[in-house]
């Protein structure tokens, strides 16, 4: 053993007990009782936890839109994730219109194995879905991608996918051991009541919420529910955010169809209200934030497990990107950031008693890896598992300011927002990569995950 991890409580989606890690090489060698090695480093874990660290399975990290792009590129979004006890994260990979989609993710490829921090993996967001682009599929998959992503929303000419496409491509993906994943929202209600509200001067980011209440998400999942029990496909909806979609997946799974949904930290702490206030524009993505009902009902979803994953879904703009559409909602980049508040929010909630630390454990970081191809390695701590491990204080109180994070966003949504415990020190394969609110981690660290297909 080069280093052990001593008198902690471990904590797996499936158990808590005392014991120490033993890790050596990067992966745990034993777990048990008084662990000792004359060589090893020894680091005392009394009153703390040890947890699997995270794994963010829907990040954009330098994503391109509105002529701009996000503000977290691989370098800065991987430090960040590290602080908040993230290890691993699954980056969309946004294909290029007329470049093969194999070139576009080498190119990422070669970006993150230069830059990132942390384990890294991808999941590719398309574009535009010609048969080109399908007949590549196979290879994604023999790289180690099992997700691909379209998009309800948006225009003909950009982004949105036909029903007809993604049905095909769902059919496909599930013959190689890949899993569609949609991005749904209804697309004709949006311009419907943009058109009408911008006609009527109610540009304020209320209105982009006021244009995608509800029903608007509700459809568009209940539709892409509908197609893959129709073909019995498998489905991924990330980012879900209201309760009616949540009932209709509830309503398959109960069936027994393989729909899994991903919520994410913004929909289950903040609500509606935020989009009436200063400030307001920060908060805009999509789908927006919805009203409590829906917030309660995510909650629910989580504790019976009918949302398997949470994750950030990070996209986050610069303060004067976001304000650049305060008198028109339709120029505001969408997206908000969480990607080092997503483990220590989830966690924080555990520790006041709304869920149990190893419910959180599940949905942050042994069902991303379980679902996605990369179990034991990932996920879980375990004999042979990568030692990718937070230490975490129950009794350490957090407070969220823009200056204490490490993202390279001028503001934060989680500003004020007080955390009770925190991780406290964060490693990635063995290597201590954040020791109380110090990042001691090494740019090129990270290496890419091959996530096998699914069965
Ligand atoms: O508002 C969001 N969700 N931004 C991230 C990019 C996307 O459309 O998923």
């Amino acid at each position: 053993m080069d280093l052990i991890i001593k008198n902690g409580t471990i904590v797996t989606a499936k158990d808590t007990y005392a014991a120490d890690v033993g890790i050596k090489d990067g992966k745990v060698v034993l777990i048990g009782n008084d662990l000792r090695h004359s060589e090893a480093e020894t680091i005392d874990a009394s009153g703390k936890l040890i947890l699997p660290g995270a794994i963010d399975a829907n990040t954009h990290l330098g994503m391109p839109l509105n002529n701009t792009q996000s503000a977290d590129d691989c370098a800065s979004g991987t430090y960040a994730a590290a602080c908040g006890g993230t290890t691993t994260i699954f980056d969309y990979v946004i294909q290029q219109p007329g470049e093969s989609m194999m070139e576009t993710i080498r190119k990422r490829s070669e970006l993150f194995e230069k830059e990132s921090y942390i384990d890294y993996s991808f999941n590719v967001s398309l574009t535009k879905v010609t048969p080109e682009i399908l007949k590549e599929f196979k290879e994604a998959v023999d790289f180690g991608i099992n997700q691909f992503k379209v998009f309800m929303i948006y225009s003909k000419e950009h982004l949105m996918t036909d029903d007809g496409t993604f049905v095909k491509a769902m059919l496909l993906a599930k013959e190689l051991g890949a899993r569609m994943a949609v991005h749904a929202e209804n697309p004709y209600i949006i311009n419907m009541h943009t058109e009408e509200f911008l006609a009527e001067g109610k540009g304020h980011p209320w209105y982009h919420y006021q244009s995608r209440q509800e029903y608007v998400e509700t459809e568009a999942v209940k539709r892409a529910v509908y197609w893959a029990t129709s073909f019995n496909t498998p489905l991924y909806i990330p980012h879900l955010a209201c309760k009616e979609g949540l009932d209709e997946i509830s309503r398959a799974r109960n069936e027994g169809y393989d729909i899994l949904a991903e919520t994410c930290p913004h929909y289950l702490y903040f609500t509606n209200e935020v989009y009436k206030y200063e400030g307001s524009q920060n908060y805009v993505c999509s789908p927006p934030i919805k009203g409590p009902e829906s917030q309660d009902a995510l909650w629910d979803g989580i504790k019976r497990g009918d949302i398997s994953i949470v994750a950030t879904d990070h996209c986050p703009f610069q303060s004067h990107e976001k304000a650049a559409g305060l008198e028109d909602y339709t120029k505001i980049p969408n997206g908000v950031m969480g990607i080092e508040n997503m483990y220590p929010y989830m966690l924080s909630e555990a520790n006041k008693g709304r869920l149990s630390f190893n419910k959180v454990v599940e949905v942050c970081s042994s069902n991303p890896a379980h679902l996605f191809g990369c179990a034991p390695q990932k996920g879980t701590i375990a004999i042979g598992s990568d030692a990718d491990l937070v230490v975490y204080d129950p009794e350490k109180t957090f407070v969220v300011k823009p200056e204490k994070m490490h993202s390279n966003v001028d503001h934060t949504i989680w500003d004020g927002v007080e955390f009770s415990g925190y991780p406290i020190k964060t490693f990635s394969r063995g290597k201590l990569i954040y020791d109380n609110e110090k990042f001691v981690g090494e740019k090129g660290w990270g290496q890419f995950l091959k996530r096998e297909p699914l069965s």
